[in-house]
């Protein structure tokens, strides 16, 4: 008699999304050869929009060394509760992802990724990364437990020097050393590409000890800033309720209610009184909460209720649209749009 074979249908977990060259290539759309570029272009995205959030005029350091990447910057500091849940390859986590507006950061994705490439490269062995802001040091030492198949994160925080801004350093194995080297030329120009497309920004870049430093040519070069509000324009319904979701689930977390009022007040050209009664009355929810606790567990009221609040919100602008001009479109930087592609389009004849 032929012998079977039973097969069990084993599940893999998608925590090992991260955790491997080929994964780590899916999340980042670049091969392990481009990762001290998309360790640079994700760094100093996150302290640009950092700072542009603070409305502070950035100043990034970068430092390239046996210790790795380090990428520091003069803005607000990342918040330990962040940093604590980049390390949930559970969620996502993102100051951006829900708004529809032109920052850098969309997805809430490059973080966690930067966190585990150490690892990747170090053939499987440890992978080191710090994070540092607010007084404190977070140290990452990232390996994966191949029985349980997910990331086993030994994470432990210590008293720092750095009060203002954020440090990342990604930790650049030896094994890898060649991958660093060979990216030399490509590395300086995307960093340098930074202050030709941001006036305000002063850069400091220190490659092995050859160091350029490139001042501000406007320090008081002003744009859309991601504090700005988003117009309602911006969303079609289907955005507008990824917001709403998003508002409500974190609401819901933090035990808080929300108007609708408040959260029409958030758009811009509807921060008026005036404006705001007339979509709350076109909407029949002069007093309502945008969705209480109760409500949320009523999740098709709150669909029905987003789609009919991004109508009267946008129709609410068209008269002020009308009188005014028109939001221009924005001025896509190289760096967001490679962004929003999710793919780094770097020239492959610069460097
Ligand atoms: N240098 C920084 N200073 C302050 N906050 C930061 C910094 N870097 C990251 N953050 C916070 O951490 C969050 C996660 O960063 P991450 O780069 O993973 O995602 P993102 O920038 O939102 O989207 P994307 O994955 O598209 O880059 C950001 O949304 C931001 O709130
Ligand atoms: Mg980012």
């Amino acid at each position: 008699m032929h012998q079977r074979l039973n097969r069990e249908a084993f599940r893999t977990s998608r925590l090992l999304d991260f955790c491997s060259a080929k994964e780590l290539q899916a999340q980042t759309g670049h091969e392990m050869a481009d990762w001290p570029l998309v360790i640079a272009k994700e760094g100093v995205d996150n302290a640009l929009d950092a700072c542009e959030d603070a409305d502070i005029a950035p100043a990034v350091a970068i430092r390239v060394d046996a210790d790795g990447i380090t990428i520091a910057d003069n803005g607000p500091g990342i918040p330990t509760t962040t940093v604590e849940s980049v390390l949930d390859f559970n969620v996502r986590v993102s100051s951006r992802e829900a708004y529809v507006s032109p920052t850098r950061g969309a997805q809430g994705n490059a973080l966690k990724t930067l966190v585990a490439m150490p690892y990747v490269l170090s053939g499987g062995r440890l992978g080191t990364a710090t994070i540092s802001a607010h007084g404190m040091q977070h140290h990452i030492d990232f390996r994966v437990d191949q029985i349980r198949q997910q990331p086993a994160i030994t994470y432990r925080t210590s008293p720092a020097d750095r009060k203002i801004g954020t440090e990342i350093r990604v930790g650049w194995p030896d094994l890898a050393c060649s991958i660093l080297q060979q990216s030399r030329g490509r590395f300086l120009q995307i960093v340098q590409d930074y202050a030709w497309l941001n006036p305000n920004l002063t850069l400091s870049i220190d490659w092995f000890g050859e160091v350029l430093e490139i001042a501000p040519t406007d320090s008081t070069w002003a744009k859309w800033k991601a504090s700005d509000p988003t117009s309602p324009h911006w969303y079609p319904p289907e955005r507008q309720q990824r917001l709403i979701a998003a508002q409500v689930a974190h609401d819901a977390d933090n035990g808080r209610d929300r108007t609708v009022r408040e959260f029409v007040a958030q758009f811009r050209g509807l921060s008026s009184t005036g404006k705001q009664k007339a979509v709350l009355e076109a909407l029949c929810l002069s007093r309502a909460a945008l969705c209480t606790r109760k409500q949320w567990r009523d999740r098709r009221r709150c669909h029905c209720r987003a789609v009919r609040c991004h109508e009267v919100a946008v129709e609410a602008d068209q008269a002020q649209a009308s009188r005014r001009h028109r939001p221009q479109p924005f001025r896509t930087s190289l760096s967001r749009a490679r962004l929003r592609n999710g793919v780094l389009r770097l020239s492959q004849d610069r460097g």
